[in-house]
């Protein structure tokens, strides 16, 4: 059975670099595993938890359909923008209304943490308009909230971090060579 991988791309825009990179990773991935994906900038849900876990908040169909995929997927590729040293605000709010205490994990009797997504694998592609060297440097740290904070806590395991960095001046032939990369890495199931 070919690997399920879901892809999640974060950013808000119809437009975006982001967009193009997860439309040559899946066009890659879609040779070698079964693939279904997630486009915040085209699903409709608040991406305000109002009141935190005091009160449900009814979810939109497509969070419920977003649940569905994550719970079908072995492994998770979540393409965003670094946006003031973290993921867009759109993001955020996706996880905060989709990662639910009884969906994503639950405390147990002591205050043990039950991982209800245990099992599952992520790997995270960022594009970054700040310096390569300092992102390959420090990147891995500054996404800790991500990787271990978020997936980790739930049971998903980062097993990679891509960043491509520089991309405010990101030239023609660059721009092919790294959507080629892309499609590389969706044979690969990155
Ligand atoms: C609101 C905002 C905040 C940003 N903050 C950062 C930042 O903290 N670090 C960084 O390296 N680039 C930052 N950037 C640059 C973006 O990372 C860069 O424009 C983006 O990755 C380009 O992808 P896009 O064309 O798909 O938006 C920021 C851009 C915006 C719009």
């Amino acid at each position: 059975m070919a690997k399920k991988i879901l892809v999640i791309m974060g950013h808000p825009s119809k437009n975006s670099f982001s967009r193009a990179l997860a439309d040559y990773y899946i066009e890659g991935a879609g040779k070698n595993f079964e693939v279904k994906s997630i486009f915040l900038s085209d699903i409709k849900f608040n991406p305000i938890l109002i009141d935190g876990y005091s009160e449900k908040q009814k979810l939109e169909p497509d969070l419920i359909d977003a649940q569905e995929k994550i719970k079908w997927a072995e492994h998770i590729l979540i393409i965003y923008p670094i946006w003031w040293t973290a993921p867009p605000a759109i993001l955020k709010g996706f996880i905060e209304r989709v990662f639910l205490p009884g969906f994503a994990f639950r405390y147990e009797k002591g205050g043990k943490v039950n991982k209800l997504l245990n099992g599952k694998t992520a790997s995270l592609i960022m594009t970054t308009g700040g310096r390569r060297l300092w992102y390959f440097l420090f990147g891995w740290i500054m996404n800790k909230p991500m990787s271990i904070g978020t997936l980790g806590f739930c049971g998903i395991k980062t097993k990679k971090q891509l960043f491509i960095s520089e991309v405010r001046k990101v030239e023609y032939e660059r721009a092919n060579r790294i959507f080629r990369n892309l499609r590389r890495l969706g044979e690969k199931g990155f």
